[in-house]
């Protein structure tokens, strides 16, 4: 497993991470011995960079990986988030909320200090204030929180947090279906330093390639109850592609592939991208986190198979984005 830099003044980082959401059941049940195999096989494959949220399975997921690291002794840096409670979310942001929040994560994480809190898809108008950033940089001087990056949904979003001095990561929907990011985010991103967390790398499993239009999910499954935006932003389900639609192009981006297994490709892809500094897959067996750990000892994609891409996502992909963007 290579390491990247996660910004500049943070710390190195496996260049595939993991991605903790399926821990609190959002993608169908899951029990802790499940969970605790995936993180085990995570450990196993040298993925030391874990990404969770308060609100996953409303403190579930963070509590399930507290219990294991403490249990296991393992050194893994966790990220987690703050923004999405009912506490906060849309316009009950205070200082006071933030503070109450990383204590509560704190505690179910087993630690004194969260490595990376982010603020989680917080509204465009609450990043533009500033404020939030202000309350970030107290937490810090308070030594609950070692770094803060945001989690965002829109390019937009990434400039404005940008400019806050400090942050040290963004958190994106970045993969083949979502190559906006490209032409100005990720340059501007390198150019200060702050490191770059790619989520959705698989567009929500979709560019994995396997699924037909008969292909259903659990009730539980945010691939059910949000397929098209019904709960949250419709972007972070399928990256915000109509389900039916999404298939048809995962087909065709296997035949440009070539043979190649699509999530292969899909997230050699986005590594192949030095603003980059992590993907954080979602995976529900261990066999596809042993999967996706793999990739990072593949070589780059040759320069054809990067144009082919691209002009396959502006031609076919582009106008059925959805959502913030
Ligand atoms: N707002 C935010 O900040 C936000 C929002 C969304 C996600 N995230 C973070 O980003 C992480 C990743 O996003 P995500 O899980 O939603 O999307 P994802 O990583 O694009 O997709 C995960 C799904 O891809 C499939 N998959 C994974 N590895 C595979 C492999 N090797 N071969 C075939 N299929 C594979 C699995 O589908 P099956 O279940 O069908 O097997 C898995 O559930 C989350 O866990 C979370 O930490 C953050």
């Amino acid at each position: 497993m290579q390491t990247r830099q996660l910004g500049q003044s943070g710390f190195a980082v496996s260049e595939v991470g993991l991605g903790c959401w399926q821990l609190g059941g959002d993608f169908g049940p899951i029990n802790e011995v499940t969970a605790n195999e995936l993180l085990q096989t995570a450990v196993d494959c040298g993925i030391d960079f874990w990404d969770t949220a308060n609100v996953y399975g409303n403190g579930q997921s963070e509590a399930w990986i507290g219990k294991f690291l403490t249990l296991t002794g393992y050194s893994v840096r966790v990220a987690t988030k703050y923004g999405r409670g009912p506490d906060a979310f849309p316009d009950r942001y205070s200082l006071t909320g933030m503070r109450d929040s990383v204590r509560q994560s704190l505690d179910r994480l087993r630690r004194d200090r969260i490595d990376l809190l982010q603020l989680h898809c917080v509204p465009t108008e609450i990043l533009k204030r500033g404020e939030i950033f202000d309350w970030l940089r107290q937490l810090q001087d308070e030594q609950l929180i070692e770094h803060f990056g945001a989690s965002v949904e829109s390019v937009e979003e990434g400039l404005i947090c940008l400019q806050q001095p400090g942050l040290l990561s963004l958190q994106v929907i970045f993969n083949l279906f979502r190559q906006k990011l490209v032409d100005e985010l990720l340059p501007q991103a390198a150019e200060r330093g702050v490191g770059i967390i790619a989520r959705l790398p698989l567009a929500s499993g979709l560019l994995a390639g396997r699924w037909t239009p008969e292909t259903t999910f659990p009730p539980e499954d945010h691939r059910n109850y949000n397929r098209d935006g019904e709960h949250f932003n419709v972007g972070e389900t399928f990256a915000g592609i109509p389900l039916d639609v999404g298939i048809g192009l995962a087909e065709q981006a296997k035949r440009i592939a070539a043979g190649r297994p699509l999530a292969e490709v899909a997230l050699r892809w986005i590594l192949d991208h030095p603003a980059v500094s992590t993907i954080i897959p979602g995976a529900r067996r261990p066999d596809q986190v042993k999967a996706n750990a793999a990739i990072s000892n593949l070589t780059p994609l040759d320069d054809s198979l990067h144009r082919s891409l691209r002009d396959f996502y502006n031609a076919e992909v582009r106008r059925h984005i959805r959502g913030p963007y």
